[in-house]
């Protein structure tokens, strides 16, 4: 099966452009990341959650009416429906890991108009996330707080405090930070799925189920467990040697598309840096730093040239942890970040309304005779 065939076919489409965005725009080789016009060290950090995602939907920041009303009626769809919570209770008594029961509550959600879904969804998926976080842990959901803001009603849903206010900041500068991202494997999937003309709430349970990948947004978790599992500067070379000897990559580092340091990396490490440094646990930050430097180092060893650098799931495990979330919450809670940008995309893609619907390359046998059963 040939890379870069005589047809075009490209594994993994490295390359290849398959939509026109206004959306996000990642430079690979300058470590630039755009979000609607906006680099991502400009708006991450300062704008509110609900502020990036009226600039995804709208193409431009609201302002102070506007987004009044758009963070009350975002505000007003966090309830989930009881066939949603009947469904998350059934899950938690089988354990069912939470970005499972995240895309099967995503599926729940009422279709019935874009803009309805969108909202619902975006609302909604939090309070998903909270609830069944609690109810595995044996705790009663604790229901919405209208009068607190998207981020902070999250970290409210799921500890029933109202969180401080650096802590809101460092959230809203992680889900400012990967609300979009070009054309990733979820988003890529969530605008195949619109192409079709079916509904958002299948675009983006579908979406949930590729983030869930170890290669997409599954990372977090392990790469904050390796660094759990060196425990002390001393043994990172040795810890991330054996792992590189038996193959396994390094979690939190290398990008199909960044060449040099992911700008949101940067982003988050300044976020984390602030959080650890007010409040936070400052041995296994710099802890982190030293297993970040050593990995950097092993990985030029390992691939020359390649250029493997600190991705965005390295200080993801870092902040999300410092957030006190437990490495279980770290791809949900991306997830909640990154249904901006998949619902922004299900708009763009609904208005080009263009069948998604590539080729494949046969490189199997053609011709073959049916022998019955009996003769096989
Ligand atoms: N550790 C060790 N080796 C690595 C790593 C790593 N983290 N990343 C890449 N490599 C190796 C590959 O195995 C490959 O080796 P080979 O040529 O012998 O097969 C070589 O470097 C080149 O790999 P790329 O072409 O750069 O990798 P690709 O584009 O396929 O994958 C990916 C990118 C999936 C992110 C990869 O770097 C990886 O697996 N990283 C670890 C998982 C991770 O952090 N994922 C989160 C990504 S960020 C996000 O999705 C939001």
């Amino acid at each position: 099966m040939g890379e870069n065939s005589g047809t075009g076919f490209v594994a993994g489409l490295e390359d290849v452009v398959a939509a026109e965005t206004r959306l996000s725009s990642v430079d690979g080789e300058a470590g630039e990341l755009t979000i609607a016009g906006f680099p991502v060290e400009e708006l991450a950090g300062r704008a509110s959650f609900e502020e990036v995602l009226y600039l995804l939907w709208n193409d431009e920041l609201p302002d102070a009416g506007r987004i009044e009303d758009f963070r009350k009626e975002l505000a007003g769809r966090r309830g989930v429906s009881l066939a949603t919570f009947e469904l998350l209770r059934a899950v938690a008594a089988e354990k069912v890991p939470v970005m499972d029961a995240l895309r099967m509550a995503a599926g729940t959600v009422r279709t019935g108009g874009d803009d309805e879904e969108a909202m619902a969804l975006v609302a909604g998926l939090p309070t998903i996330v909270a609830a069944y976080w609690r109810m595995l842990g044996g705790e009663e959901p604790v229901a919405p707080e209208s009068g607190l803001g998207h981020a902070a009603n999250y970290l409210y849903m799921l500890t029933g405090e109202v969180p401080s206010v650096e802590f809101v900041r460092a959230l809203e500068t992680y889900l400012g930070a990967v609300s979009d991202h070009g054309m990733n494997a979820s988003t890529f999937v969530a605008r195949t799925i619109v192409s079709t003309r079916s509904d958002f709430v299948s675009a983006v349970a579908g979406a949930i189920g590729a983030l869930k990948g170890p290669l997409h947004g599954g990372a977090p978790g392990p790469a904050l467990e390796v660094v759990f599992e060196i425990g002390e500067a001393g043994r990172a070379e040795e810890v991330l040697r054996e792992k590189l000897g038996r193959g396994e990559r390094l979690m939190g580092f290398g990008h199909r598309i960044y060449r040099v340091r992911d700008p949101r990396a940067d982003v988050l490490a300044n976020a984390a840096e602030r959080l650890y440094t007010t409040d936070g646990d400052k041995e296994l930050y710099g802890l982190a730093l030293e297993v970040e430097k050593t990995a950097l180092r092993l990985l030029e060893e390992h691939k020359p040239g390649r250029n493997l650098q600190t991705n965005v799931e390295f200080y993801t495990a870092l902040l999300l942890h410092g957030l006190r979330l437990p490495a279980e919450l770290f791809t949900p809670t991306f997830a909640l970040g990154r249904v901006a940008g998949w619902t922004a995309h299900c708009f763009e893609q609904r208005a080009l309304d263009r069948l998604i619907r590539p080729q494949s390359e046969y490189v199997g046998e053609k011709d073959k005779r049916w022998a019955p059963l009996e003769e096989r």
